[in-house]
C-alpha cells in the first residue's frame, strides 16, 4: 500500500499535466500547495504523528512538495513558450520595417527608403542596403572580361618574394623591394604590392593556352592622401597563346574601357618600363562623357610577357611548358580604385574605405 502521501503527490501531477491553461493550473495549486491545500495540512497532522514516524513522514512530505512545486513551474514555461510562439507565428517577418518620415537618428530618408506604413512608431527605418562603388566596378568589369573569354583567377595576399619579385624578373636591387616601399612579415613573407603574383600562380598550375584575370587587393607602403592608400586594388590580366601580339593586348583593353566608360572613351598607349614585361605600356583613358573629361588618366600598366618570366616558370615547373619560342602573351594590371573614381566621379581614394554611410548612400 503507497502512504497516501504518495497517493495525494500522482493526484497532484496527473491535475498538473491536464491543466489546459493557467487558470486552472493555479487552481490545482492552490488546492495542494495553498494555505489550507491538502499537501500543506499534513504539516498540521505530522504533529500528531508518533515520534519514530516523524522523521519519515517529514522528509516524504518534503519530496512531495517539491516535485508538485516543480512540475507547476514547468508545466507554466510550457504554457509562457506557447504563448510566445503563438504570437511570432503571426507575425510576417517579409513585411518592410515600420518607420516614419524621420527615423530616431534624424536622418530624413533618401531614394531607398522603404515606404511608411504606420507613421513614426520609434523604430529604425530598415533601409536598403547596396553594392560598394569598388564592387559595382568590379562585378562590371568582370562581366565584360567574361564576354572576353576570360576566367576568373585568385592567389593570397600575403605572399612570398619569389612570387612577387623574383620569378617577374624583378632582381634584389630593384626598388620596389625596398623596405620602404613593401610591407614585410618578420617570416619574409610579404603583402603583394600588385596582383602579377596570379600570373605566376596560374602558370605554375596549368599549362598553356591561358586567359584569366584575377582582382584583388594590393599593398604599398604609401602615404594615405587623395590618390594614395596603402591598400588597393587591381584587376590583373594574363593571356597567353601561340601569336599573341601587342595588337591584341590594345585591341582588347581599348573594347574594355570602351564597355565601361562609354563609346566615346579615348584610350592612349605610352611606353614605359616593367621588369616583367617588353615592351611594357602605361594606358590612359579620356571621356568626355565622364566629369573632368578634359584629362588623360593613367588607369594601368601593361605589356607583353618578358621571356625571363616564362623561363621561371618553366623552372619551377620543371618542364618546358611555357616555351618562349611557341608561345607568347600580353599582360596587364588595371588600378580599380582608379575606374571607379574616374566612372563615378570621387574625388578622393579614403572615401572608399571610410565606411561614411552619406558617401555609400550615392551608389545605392
Ligand atoms: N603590376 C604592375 C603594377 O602594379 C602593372 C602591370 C601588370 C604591368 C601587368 C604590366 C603587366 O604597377
Amino acid at each position: 500500500m503507497p502512504h497516501p502521501l504518495e497517493q495525494l503527490c500522482e493526484d497532484a501531477l496527473r491535475e498538473i499535466d491536464s491543466a489546459p491553461d493557467e487558470q486552472p493550473l493555479e487552481a490545482v495549486r492552490v488546492k495542494y500547495l495553498g494555505k489550507s491545500g491538502s499537501i500543506s495540512s499534513w504539516g498540521e497532522q505530522m504533529k500528531a504523528l508518533a515520534k519514530e514516524e516523524k522523521p519519515v513522514v517529514g522528509k516524504l512530505l518534503n519530496e512531495v512538495r517539491n516535485a508538485v512545486t516543480a512540475a507547476i513551474e514547468t508545466r507554466n514555461a510550457q504554457f509562457r513558450l506557447q504563448k510566445e510562439s503563438g504570437a511570432l507565428a503571426k507575425i510576417d517577418v517579409s513585411l518592410p520595417g515600420a518607420t516614419g518620415p524621420t527615423g530616431p537618428t534624424g536622418y530624413s530618408g533618401y531614394s531607398g527608403h522603404s515606404t511608411p506604413l504606420t507613421g513614426y512608431s520609434g523604430y529604425l527605418p530598415l533601409e536598403r542596403g547596396s553594392l560598394h562603388p569598388l564592387t559595382q566596378v568590379l562585378e562590371r568589369s568582370i562581366q565584360i572580361f567574361r564576354r572576353m573569354g576570360f576566367a576568373l583567377a585568385d592567389g593570397p595576399d600575403v605572399e612570398d618574394e619569389w612570387h612577387c619579385f623574383d620569378a617577374l624578373n624583378t632582381p634584389p636591387e630593384h626598388p620596389a623591394r625596398n623596405e620602404q616601399d613593401t610591407f614585410y612579415l618578420p617570416d619574409g613573407r610579404l603583402l603583394r604590392t600588385h596582383t602579377s603574383t596570379v600570373q605566376i600562380r596560374t602558370m605554375q598550375a596549368a599549362p598553356p593556352p591561358i586567359r584569366v584575370i584575377a582582382p584583388g587587393a594590393a599593398y604599398r607602403r604609401d602615404e594615405l592622401d587623395a590618390t594614395h592608400s596603402p591598400q588597393f586594388h587591381q584587376i590583373e590580366g594574363l593571356y597567353v597563346d601561340e601569336n599573341v601580339s601587342v595588337a591584341d593586348l590594345k585591341g582588347s583593353l581599348e573594347f574594355f574601357m570602351r564597355e565601361l566608360f562609354g563609346a566615346d572613351a579615348a584610350v592612349r598607349f605610352l611606353p614605359h618600363y616593367f621588369p616583367f614585361t617588353e615592351p611594357s605600356l602605361e594606358v590612359y583613358v579620356k571621356s568626355e562623357a565622364l566629369k573632368g573629361g578634359e584629362q588623360w588618366i593613367e588607369v594601368a600598366g601593361c605589356g607583353m610577357v618578358h621571356p625571363a618570366v616564362f623561363e621561371a616558370v618553366n623552372k619551377k615547373r620543371g618542364d618546358k611548358a611555357y616555351d618562349p619560342e611557341k608561345w607568347s602573351g600580353y599582360a596587364f594590371g588595371l588600378g580599380m580604385d582608379r575606374l571607379a573614381m574616374i566612372l563615378f566621379d570621387i574625388p578622393d581614394i579614403r572615401l572608399f574605405a571610410q565606411n561614411d554611410l552619406r558617401f555609400l548612400h550615392q551608389f545605392a
